[in-house]
């Protein structure tokens, strides 16, 4: 799986958000950032990383209630859409089922990233022939609302608890725009979205998957200065910051930074700008926020869509709900 969601919106570059993240008091770097060729490696590993329950999680549950998944979604499904496909592979347990009742249907991987959604072209056309792929190399707002213009029987797939990485009014954004997706039309269109969240739970757990002992979350989230080393000429020192993972309880999220193990200044050559940063001081590089049952059913809500169904793993770590439209 490639990263998923969190791109730069269209009008947002790598530079001016670096500028913009860096230039101010309270430093922040989009998540975004994380995710080029590099950073998409990293989280690829982190994604087999024993402390990193997460996908281990979904695919427990997407293997043992497929099934059931399909029967939530309804009739005929025409149209499956996954936002953030990367390679796949989740969203082939359900496409697997699907073609098993419904002899074709077509996928569309949206993804900016072509490489692995190439992988799982590649993948499907050999081990499921009748999916018809049909890739969109965007960001997710701009192809569901290319979407939204053509109504079919659909459902979209966000998977891999991405939502979490959104901010709150981000996350009702883009639920917004999938219920333009599969709200219902002329001659039985419209469809279901599938869901995947990280449940609450302790920070026993939830410490040790976003900073593991073998250092690949933090040579993850380290690997954005070495980004805007390689793209904008910056001259950051890696050994000189700390990835720090942190549980926010009042947030319900775990937090991500990178802090400063001195004072130092850091130029950032294609920008003409030097960043300054204080011994201890910290740089926010991502949130990931872990949903009860009720804050999915709030934010459908505020979306105009309700969850019709909800599966967990044994150990209640994940959840994959199916909504629909309201
Ligand atoms: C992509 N996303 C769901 C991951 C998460 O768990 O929030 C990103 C991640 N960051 C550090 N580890 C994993």
């Amino acid at each position: 799986m490639s990263v998923v969601l969190l791109r730069a919106p269209p009008d947002v570059g790598v530079a001016s958000a670096v500028r913009e993240g860096l230039g101010g008091e309270r430093k922040h770097l989009p998540p975004w950032l994380l995710y080029d060729e590099e950073g998409s490696r990293l989280f690829e590993r982190i994604t087999t990383l024993p402390s990193y329950y997460l996908t281990r999680a979904e695919r427990a549950v997407l293997e043992a209630h497929a099934g059931e998944i399909l029967d939530a979604w309804g009739t005929r499904v025409d149209e499956v859409v996954e936002l953030g496909a990367g390679t796949a592979t989740k969203s082939q347990l359900l496409l697997r089922v699907l073609v098993a009742r419904q002899g074709s249907t077509c996928f569309v991987p949206v993804d900016v990233s072509a490489a692995p959604v190439n992988q799982a072209r590649a993948r499907l056309a050999r081990e499921l022939p009748t999916v018809t792929v049909a890739p969109m190399f965007q960001q997710h707002e701009a192809a569901l609302a290319a979407l939204a213009a053509r109504p079919t029987r659909r459902v979209v797939l966000f998977l891999g608890s991405s939502i979490g990485n959104l901010e709150p009014n981000e996350a009702v954004s883009l639920a917004r725009a999938v219920r333009g997706c599969i709200a219902p039309g002329p001659e039985g269109t419209g469809g279901a979205l599938v869901l995947g969240t990280d449940l609450r739970k302790s920070p026993e757990l939830l410490l040790p998957a976003y900073d593991d002992p073998e250092g690949v979350s933090a040579a993850f989230n380290r690997n954005v200065l070495a980004r805007i080393n390689r793209e904008l000429g910056g001259r950051f020192d890696l050994s000189a910051v700390r990835h720090v993972a942190e549980w926010n309880e009042p947030g319900s999220r775990m937090d991500m930074y990178l802090e400063s193990l001195r004072d130092q200044s850091v130029p950032i050559t294609a920008l003409g700008m030097t960043v300054r940063l204080g011994r201890g001081e910290r740089i926010h590089t991502e949130s990931s926020r872990k949903y009860g049952i009720e804050d999915v059913d709030a934010l459908l809500g505020s979306a105009g869509m309700r969850r019709l169904r909800t599966w967990t793993d044994p150990e209640r770590r994940f959840a994959v709900h199916v909504a629909g439209v309201i």
